[in-house]
């Protein structure tokens, strides 16, 4: 039995040990490397291709098993499900790709197994999210040897990818074996942003890592995430089970924008079994989006979905309610740690307090973002 009341934070990343120690060897973007900073030496982290500023510091938050616990304890977080930070394996040839995944799922599960229990239940204070050598050139059959490890790794409980999938983006047929086994594995796939836009957007302020931050990585989520629902991946997997970061992006606002442009283009809407909308309820969203009202949105667009079912007359009223159930609490750590040192980050209070004053939000349906519902999508028990 789960005691009441868990903290969960499904959006939480690792870069593991043995995944460090290979961007400490590399010379090329992303990186680990060693700077003279004000005369000591420290480590920099550059993952993007145009990062600001030598990058970011790095540190064993990055890495230690031992801080993520700090963390957790430090917000009263109960139970975390850890997932390698981007780039993931993007950058490496296939064979590389598939050996690491395989190692990395190895090393994730044992992170997770030998680590402690939340106090007076079964429950380990650590879960996972595996991942896929999702590289050009790779074998389906390496993709579902990795799926079929992580639904046979107990801890682990999803995986997490990015958008480029196999060099096409995640729209691409090829996938589909990999959707099939996902769905089949009941695992949840978590879709993380890493590339953003085009840097062009951005244009030539020195605005630090903020544009493509604040927007680059969420355009680049409701891209990937969109072009799925035109595949029609959710007519051909209804039981996928899709996890979007940072709140889905810009999805949940453009929704509707989405259906009617859709509904004008005869091509892509008899491809279709369904409004756009309608796949939005499909989805479940990390609540990584700083305020209250951005949530209790994101809520009422889910919440709706079934008004947009096909053959489903009878509309029923928004209740965020529903929709609520689909979100669910994450702190990004170990980013945007704060600039002084704090007792807790402000990006993890910022959350929680969004969480907390959503209008309409019952103090059951914020439990469930804090955690019940994280429990129930992972089943953790
Ligand atoms: N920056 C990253 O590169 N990844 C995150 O998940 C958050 C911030
Ligand atoms: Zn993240």
């Amino acid at each position: 039995m789960a005691p009441a009341k868990l903290l969960v934070d499904i959006h939480t990343h690792v870069y593991l040990p043995r995944y460090a120690s290979m961007l400490r060897t590399r010379t090329s973007v992303p990186k680990i490397m060693s700077s003279l900073i004000d005369g000591k030496e420290q480590d920099r982290l550059l993952i993007l291709d145009h990062e600001p500023s030598g990058g970011r510091p790095v540190g064993p938050q990055y890495w230690s098993r031992d801080e993520k616990i700090r963390f957790m304890d430090q917000h009263g977080i109960s139970v975390s499900v850890v997932s390698t930070a981007n780039p993931w394996l993007d950058f490496l040839p296939a064979s590389q790709a598939q050996q690491l995944a395989l190692e990395l799922n190895a090393d994730l599960e044992q992170y997770c197994s030998t680590g402690p229990t939340v106090t007076d239940s079964s429950i380990k204070r650590l879960y996972g999210f595996g991942l896929l050598p999702l590289v050009p050139e790779i074998t389906t059959e390496s993709l579902l040897d990795a799926v079929n490890q992580i639904s046979e790794s107990p801890h682990l409980k999803g995986l997490i990818l990015g958008t480029r999938g196999l060099g096409k983006g995640l729209d691409d047929e090829a996938l589909d074996p990999v959707w099939a086994a996902i769905e089949a594995a009941g695992l949840v796939a978590f879709l993380h942003p890493h590339y953003g836009v085009d840097v062009k957007a951005w244009g030539d302020k020195d605005n630090g890592h903020v544009l493509p931050l604040a927007l680059g990585f969420p355009f680049e989520t409701t891209t990937a995430a969109t072009r799925l629902i035109l595949s029609g991946v959710f007519d051909r997997f209804p039981n996928l089970r899709l996890l979007l970061a940072h709140s889905g992006g810009a999805l949940p606002q453009l929704s509707s924008r989405l259906a009617s442009c859709i509904d004008h283009d005869p091509v892509v809407a008899s491809r279709l079994k369904h409004d756009a909308r309608f796949y939005l309820g499909k989805l479940y969203l990390d609540a990584v989006a700083y305020g209250s009202e951005e949530l209790g949105f994101v809520s009422e667009v889910l919440s709706r979905a079934d008004r947009y079912e096909t053959g489903n007359s009878s509309a029923v009223s928004p209740d965020r309610k529903i929709g609520s159930k689909r979100v669910l609490f994450g702190t990004d750590h170990p980013f945007f740690p704060p600039l002084k040192s704090t007792e807790k980050w402000q990006s993890v209070v910022d959350n929680l307090e969004a969480i907390d004053s959503v209008q309409g939000w019952t103090e059951e349906e914020k439990d469930g973002v804090r955690g019940a519902n994280a429990l129930s999508l992972f089943n953790i028990s």
